[in-house]
């Protein structure tokens, strides 16, 4: 604890020194989130960490997350220098949907509307029309499906099919997942339901559909927080990375949160509802990277300018 208190103290000194500024996403380490916080940086979701690095006046972005939050604030401010705690903190959706596969899947089928999740490489959001988060998504695909669009949408298959039916749009979905949220489990849920039968149950929607049909509130981790602190009930079930309990706990005190249950022994996870790459970011690595300026997140150019194209239409919708 003492240590931790001393490292928090030399990222407060070293962000000031650096003129730097920390975004950090809801499911890191709680110290990074209260840092962001308290010195001025944000916490929040991939919607409003895209939006507060490009509008935030500081040359350097320190981005606690994983990669694909520090590629796209560094495409919206090429300007700027982004670094980040651990370059290999990653996304199995970006994983999942290598960009020359991707290109290949577009060019099959030119009469679509691209739309990518923000959950993707740079080099997918250049050939895409749209990137959308989990916040905006279904309002933008609504809006494209109003205008008589058929979508192509990667990769999140369990995103992608909620949008789909929420909206009734026409929607090609690439097949990637989340390995976190895939753990999450319809019929355990359904049992730990009975168990509280006042709980309101919150879930994001990179969930499978077992478990987003069981939910009272589904939406982004900003949504999701908003929800419990809005919605008239004491207790909630929580269907997403742990790393959110710490702001619910501090936006609804009082309130109970309970995890989701999921299935716990899988071989593609040791501890299921929580991102091992969101993981990465800790306080002894974000303080060495202020110290020494390592990490920092490069975006080929010519790349960023295609994929800030689709970044802007979302900022601008959004609006
Ligand atoms: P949000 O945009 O809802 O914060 O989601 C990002 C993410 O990676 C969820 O797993
Ligand atoms: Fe990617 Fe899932 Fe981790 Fe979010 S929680 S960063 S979607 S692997």
């Amino acid at each position: 604890q003492a240590e931790r208190a001393v490292l928090k103290e030399r990222i407060r000194r070293l962000l000031k020194e650096r003129g730097a500024v920390l975004v950090a996403h809801y499911y890191v380490d709680p110290d990074i989130q209260d840092l962001a916080e308290e010195t001025g940086g944000c916490v929040s979701d991939s919607l409003e960490m895209a939006r507060f690095g490009r509008d935030h006046p500081a040359k350097t972005l320190v981005v606690a997350g994983v990669r694909f939050m520090g590629e796209t604030a560094k495409i919206l401010s090429p300007e700027k220098r982004v670094l980040m705690p651990d370059l290999d903190a990653t996304c199995s959706l970006d994983l999942g949907c290598p960009a020359d596969e991707f290109a290949a899947f577009c060019d099959a089928h030119p009469d679509r509307t691209v739309v990518v999740y923000a959950n993707t490489s740079a080099a997918v959001k250049a050939r895409a029309d749209w990137m959308v988060t989990s916040s905006i998504g279904l309002q933008i695909v609504a809006h494209l499906h109003a205008q008589g669009k058929k979508i192509l949408w990667a990769p999140d298959k369990h995103l992608g099919s909620y949008i789909q039916k929420q909206t009734g749009a026409d929607m090609l979905l690439w097949q990637g997942s989340c390995l976190v949220h895939d753990e999450f489990k319809g019929i355990e849920l359904e049992l730990l339901k009975r168990e509280h039968p006042h709980a309101k149950v919150l879930v994001h929607p990179e969930s499978p559909a077992a478990v987003v049909a069981l939910a009272d509130v589904v939406g982004s981790t900003s949504q999701m927080i908003a929800a419990a602190q809005t919605l008239d009930a004491q207790e909630f079930i929580v269907a997403t990375d742990n790393g959110i309990l710490h702001k619910m706990r501090l936006a609804a005190p009082g309130k109970r949160f309970i995890e989701a249950p999921t299935s716990g022994n899988s071989a593609t996870c040791k501890s299921c509802a929580h991102c091992p790459w969101m993981a990465m970011n800790g306080l002894q690595n974000l303080a060495d990277v202020l110290e020494n300026g390592g990490n920092e997140i490069h975006v080929d150019p010519a790349i960023g300018k295609l994929a800030v194209r689709s970044i802007d239409r979302m900022l601008d919708f959004a609006a």
